[in-house]
C-alpha cells in the first residue's frame, strides 16, 4: 500500500473542541481512575475531544482516539503486546510513540507504512490514583495532594460522579460556603444563623487560598462534626480544590478535582485524607460526602447559564460571602476564558 491523499492526517475539527475552552488545553485534567485502565484501551472525552488511554508494559499513554486510516475509534480496539490495534482494519500502533507498526492487509515481510500514520499523542501522568492528560504543553503543574504522602495521614479514594454542568460551575460550588445553611441545613450549616463575616482571599502561585471558621451561634445546634469547623481552602487552577477541615477530631482533607468533559459535562473525583479516627471505616467519610455532593448536584445542575460567566456584571456578587467566587472568576478571565 502506498501513501494516498485518503491517508491525510485527520485533525480535530472545531466541532471537537468545546467552544471557547481552548485555554484549558494547556492544563492537566484528570480523565479516569488509573486502576480502570487495564488490558484494554479506554476512551474518554476531554474538552470535547476523544482521548484513548493505552496501558502497556511501558506505562500509560494518551492519544487522540482516532485512527488515521479511516477515522475509526481506537478505544474500540484492543491491546496486543506493546501495541494498540484499530478495530476496523487492524492497523497496529505502538503504545508509546503512536507510530503505526503493522498493516495487516500488507504482506508481513513487505510493509509500506506511511510516516503520517502516527496517533496524535498527548501528555499523560499518573498521580493520586488518577490519570491526568494535557492536550497542549501544560503551563501549570499537576495539583499536589501533600497529605497523600504524609505518614500522619490515612488517604483513601472517595467517589466519582458525572454532573450535567460545567467544570467551573462544579468547582465554584466546591469553593462556596454561604450555601451550607440552605443546601446542607443541619449537617454543615445552621439555617437559623446563615450570616457570614468577611474573609480574605489570597492569590497563590497556582490559584487561591482562604480560610473560614463557622462558629455556630446556637449552643443547641449540632452539625455533622460536633462543633466549630475551620475550613481551609486551596484552589489550583483550573478545577482542583483542597478543603482542609479542622474539627474537634483532627484534620480531614477533601481533594476535589474535575474534568471538563465538554462545556456542560463534568466528571468529578473526590479523595480523602485524615489524621484521626483511624479505627473508623473510610466509607463513613465517603458516604457522608456523597450525600452532601448529591444535595449540591440538584441545585448546581439547574443553574443557568450552564457555563459560569466570568464577567462580574453578568451576575450579582456580594463582597463578603462571594469573595472567593469573585477572585476565581478573575483567575479564569486572566487565563483567557470568557465563560467556563
Ligand atoms: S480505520 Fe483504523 S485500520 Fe482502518
Ligand atoms: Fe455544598
Amino acid at each position: 500500500m502506498t501513501e494516498t491523499a485518503d491517508m491525510t492526517r485527520v485533525r480535530p475539527t472545531d466541532d471537537d473542541v468545546a467552544d471557547g475552552l481552548t485555554p484549558l488545553r494547556a492544563y492537566w485534567h484528570p480523565v479516569v481512575r488509573a486502576e480502570d485502565v487495564g488490558d484494554a484501551p479506554v476512551g474518554v472525552t476531554l474538552l470535547g475531544e476523544r482521548v484513548v488511554l493505552v496501558r502497556t508494559a511501558a506505562g500509560v499513554s494518551a492519544f487522540h482516539d482516532l485512527c488515521l486510516h479511516r477515522g475509526a475509534k481506537i478505544s474500540m480496539g484492543r491491546i496486543e503486546g506493546p501495541n494498540v490495534v484499530c478495530p476496523y482494519h487492524g492497523f497496529a500502533y505502538d503504545g508509546v510513540s503512536g507510530r503505526c507498526v503493522h498493516i495487516p492487509s500488507q504482506p508481513r515481510d513487505d510493509q509500506h507504512i506511511p510516516s503520517r500514520l502516527r496517533l496524535e499523542r498527548y501528555r499523560c501522568e499518573e498521580r493520586h490514583g488518577l490519570l491526568w492528560v494535557a492536550l497542549d504543553d501544560p503551563i501549570a503543574p499537576l495539583p499536589e495532594f501533600p497529605e497523600a504522602g504524609d505518614a500522619a495521614y490515612r488517604t483513601h479514594y472517595g467517589f466519582s460522579r458525572m454532573w450535567k454542568t460545567s467544570a467551573a460551575r462544579y468547582t465554584k460550588n466546591a469553593m462556596d460556603l454561604s450555601h451550607f445553611p440552605f443546601v446542607h441545613a443541619g449537617t454543615l450549616g445552621d439555617p437559623d444563623h446563615p450570616e457570614m463575616h468577611p474573609f480574605a482571599v489570597d492569590r497563590t502561585e497556582t490559584g487561591l487560598r482562604y480560610q473560614y471558621e463557622w462558629d455556630f451561634q446556637r449552643p443547641e445546634f449540632t452539625n455533622h462534626y460536633g462543633g466549630p469547623v475551620n475550613y481551609e481552602y486551596e484552589v489550583d487552577l483550573p478545577f482542583t480544590v483542597r478543603i482542609r477541615l479542622v474539627t474537634p477530631n483532627g484534620r480531614t482533607v477533601i481533594f476535589s478535582t474535575a474534568c471538563p468533559v465538554t462545556e456542560d459535562r463534568t466528571h468529578l473525583w473526590v479523595l480523602f485524607a485524615r489524621d484521626h479516627s483511624f479505627d473508623r471505616p473510610d466509607h463513613e467519610w465517603t458516604d457522608f460526602s456523597i450525600q452532601i455532593w448529591s444535595e449540591d448536584q440538584e441545585v448546581v445542575e439547574e443553574q443557568r447559564p450552564e457555563r459560569l460567566p466570568v464577567d462580574l456584571t453578568a451576575e450579582v456578587h456580594l463582597r463578603a460571602p462571594d469573595a472567593a467566587g469573585i477572585a476565581y472568576r478573575g483567575l479564569l478571565r486572566d487565563i483567557g476564558l470568557s465563560h467556563a
